[in-house]
């Protein structure tokens, strides 16, 4: 028996299954929580139209079922909500995402610290920023049913996923 100091997940406006279990635990138990791909692998800042024309060869997202094809169009329309409370802001749709990680977890009382990935130094700026951005009820409400509508699965194939996972 060892007490768990802080657990890495996947947690986004585009993937909240963990809100149905593993969050619950993680406040009960005081465990810190890391959200990874915060920004829904880099879909969740509006990049991409379509992960086929818009990704290098090499970019293993091409593989993912969220970021192609029919999928990729009808997730970018769920995106609208976030570019409006984004220009409100006068944020980006990046720090949009961020802030409601943030504010999600601490909503369920967590400590939590969201590890967005970014190969450039004004993003990971732009990134820490969005810590000082607070969503109001009626922006929250907005984004509540995004992740409810998102088309295809977080990986081509789930049973590579981790035991317990769902969607
Ligand atoms: N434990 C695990 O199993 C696991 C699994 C996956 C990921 N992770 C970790 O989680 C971290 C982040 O996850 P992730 O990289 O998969 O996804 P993410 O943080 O959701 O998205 C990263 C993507 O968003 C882009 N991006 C970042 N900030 C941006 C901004 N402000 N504006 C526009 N685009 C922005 C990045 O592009 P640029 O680089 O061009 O900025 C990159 O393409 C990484 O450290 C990764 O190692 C852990």
């Amino acid at each position: 028996m060892h007490p768990i100091t802080a657990l890495q997940t996947e947690w986004s406006l585009f993937s909240r299954d963990v809100e149905r279990s593993a969050v619950g635990a993680a406040a009960e138990l005081g465990v810190a929580f890391v959200p990874y791909s915060p920004l829904g692998r880099g879909f969740l800042t509006g990049a991409f139209t379509d992960a086929g024309t818009d990704l290098s060869g090499s970019d293993f997202r091409q593989l993912l079922p969220r970021f192609t094809g029919d999928n990729a169009k009808a997730n970018t329309a769920l995106l609208a909500p976030l570019h409006k409370i984004a220009a409100g802001h006068g944020a980006t749709t990046a720090q949009i995402a961020l802030a409601w990680v943030q504010q999600r977890a601490q909503a369920h009382g967590l400590t939590v610290v969201p590890i967005p990935g970014t190969r450039k130094r004004t993003r990971l700026l732009e990134n820490a920023a969005a810590t000082r951005i607070t969503l109001s009820a009626e922006e929250l409400a907005l984004l509540e049913p995004i992740a409810g509508q998102v088309a295809g699965d977080r990986y081509a194939d789930m049973s590579l996923t981790s035991a317990a996972r769902e969607g």
